[in-house]
């Protein structure tokens, strides 16, 4: 009785919440879909003149769907009604009419049943076997994440100057996305591209990383081998990795083709890379350096402004210009804490964040 009132209970609780709703109503259209079937076969058996022609092996079907729906006790009622459908009152033949043996219709319903059990056991196996695998996926995808978010702290723990910086390009560069329209999977490769755009940076020598002042051609060109280096260093993880190594790769090239690695210009740049270049250069400009002190926010967007159609794509400075304004952006003083993605690639989690993002109005995870 008790174990009736829980199931009654659960059954309850899941169409009083929204989603259970739906999931009850599509269980239960299934359900009544299994029963129709089970009726049609039914009457195709009597309609065909009885049981003694080919057609009531047509209940394998229903018996079949309702193991792999319903799992092995969905399998073994399904099995024992399409049995009581082709049971006593079927006759073998209609005209003339010939009723069938019990033991006939008992053993074809214990072997309906049985079918059902094993379709709804294999069924249940398979259900297991994805579980694990997705648990599996899940926990790799952790361990990307924290492997990813590792090499951030590394870059910082080498350059100190770059302490909140990538975390504060990755954050600008998602929220630019979102203006942009990239869809959750773009947003996240975008946030790590950003958060890992230095990671080369771990190549280049401590005293040309802290020197203050101007840096010699030799040193420029050390300097310039960082956007290389991180794309190295990424693409040789995992193929999974390349479109992040991407923008890592390319987020110092320019407009007019006179930036680096590769000197590429407008369209042959891809997209993470302009988003990435307009939202480091921000940081960069309102960052204090060893050579200048920070510059306001309304100046570092004022020559961002006027970089459009030279040095950074001219539809991603408007966006970034339309995100400042709105107060949108993050900046060495804004102090908001930035909420990122625990895990690599897994549209849930990241559909978490940007629904707080997109329900705040525009104010939401991004501003903490
Ligand atoms: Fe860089």
């Amino acid at each position: 009785m008790t174990g009736l009132k829980l199931r009654i209970g659960g059954l309850l609780y899941r169409i009083s919440s929204r989603e259970g709703f739906h999931v009850t109503i599509s269980r239960l259209i299934e359900g009544f879909v299994i029963v129709l079937l089970v009726g049609a076969v039914a009457t195709l058996v009597y309609m065909t003149g009885g049981l003694k022609f080919v057609y009531s092996h047509a209940m394998y079907l229903p018996i079949v769907l309702a193991g792999f729906r319903f799992g092995m006790l969905g399998g073994v009622l399904t099995g024992i009604m399409g049995g009581l459908a082709l049971g006593p009152y079927m006759p073998l033949l209609v005209s003339p009419y010939e009723p069938q043996e019990t033991h006939a219709w008992l053993y074809r319903m214990a072997f309906f049943a049985l079918i059902g059990l094993v379709v709804g056991g294999i069924s249940l196996i398979k259900s297991l076997q994805v579980d694990f695998l997705g648990n599996v996926l899940q926990e790799v995808s952790a361990t990307f994440a924290r492997t990813l978010r590792g090499f951030a702290k590394a870059i910082e723990a080498k350059d100190h100057y770059t302490i909140g910086h990538s975390e504060r390009v990755a954050c600008n560069a998602a929220i630019l996305g979102m203006r942009l329209d990239m869809d959750d999977q773009d947003l996240q490769q975008l946030y790590w591209s950003g958060l890992l755009h230095d990671l080369g940076k771990l190549g280049v020598p401590e005293h040309i990383l802290h020197k203050p002042g101007k840096l010699d051609p030799e040193e420029l060109e050390n300097v310039r081998q960082h956007s290389g280096i991180g794309d190295e260093i990424l693409s040789r993880i995992s193929p999974l990795f390349y479109s992040i190594s991407d923008g890592v790769r390319h987020h110092h090239e320019k407009w007019d083709g006179t930036g680096y690695p590769d000197g590429l210009q407008e369209d042959q740049i891809p997209f993470y890379a302009r988003v990435l270049a307009v939202c480091d250069v921000f940081d960069a400009l309102t960052s204090e350096r060893t050579y200048r002190g920070p510059l306001a926010p309304k100046e570092a967007a004022n020559i961002i402004r006027k970089g459009a159609g030279t040095h950074m794509d001219p539809e991603v400075v408007e966006q970034f210009l339309m995100a400042y304004e709105a107060r949108e952006l993050v900046w060495t003083e804004t102090k908001r804490p930035c909420n990122e993605p625990s895990e690599f690639d897994y549209g849930f989690i990241w559909d978490y964040y940007t629904n707080r993002y997109r329900d705040g109005g525009g104010a939401g995870w991004m501003r903490g």
